[in-house]
């Protein structure tokens, strides 16, 4: 039986650049942490464009510069998740309105937000932009968002469940 006490799951379009580079750094942070058994990492799509693919090459590249495994394979997001996760983390305003819109009822939609939301230093409703069809620099500027924001949701995860 699982012993995670707090769920997680990280959503973008097509779950192969900015939700796997959340996850895998978040990830990171909790292995670091020796929080693994009590915290449940995840992430998936809106669409289904890419299901069953690894995150993409530059997300991992970029990930593996800063020494972190990227370890998801695509999947969409279902229904099914906003009954086994607290927290529905969305990249950015178009992820947030699909996903408060396929939320089955209020108590699902409050667990829905803006991951940047956590990031104590960016302004409320700023988003992880969609690095796919830009530059490489695009996928530096997302690990950073990413790692910025995955810190501030661990300590909120740590206050509100009482974890060590
Ligand atoms: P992601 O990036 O939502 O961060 O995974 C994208 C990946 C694929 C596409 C768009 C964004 N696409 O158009 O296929």
């Amino acid at each position: 039986m699982s012993q995670h006490v707090v769920a997680v799951c990280f959503v973008c379009l097509g779950n192969i650049c900015r939700s796997p580079t959340a996850e895998g750094v978040f990830l990171a942070l909790v292995k670091k942490d020796d929080l693994s058994q009590k915290i449940r990492v995840d992430s998936a799509g809106t669409s289904g464009w890419h299901v069953g693919e690894r995150a993409d090459r530059r997300s991992s590249a970029t990930a593996r510069e800063r020494g972190v495994h990227l370890p998801s394979r695509s999947r969409r997001l279902v229904q099914e998740d906003f009954k086994l996760f607290d927290y529905l983390l969305a990249m950015d305003q178009e992820n947030l309105e699909h996903m408060l819109a396929m939320a089955p009822n209020p108590q699902a939609r409050a667990r829905v937000h803006l991951f940047r939301d956590f990031d104590e230093s960016s302004s409320k409703g700023s988003e992880v932009p969609d690095p796919y069809y830009g530059g490489p620099r695009g996928f530096d500027d997302v690990f950073d968002m990413c790692e910025a924001s995955a810190r501030g949701l661990l300590k909120e995860m740590r206050s509100k469940f009482k974890l060590p």
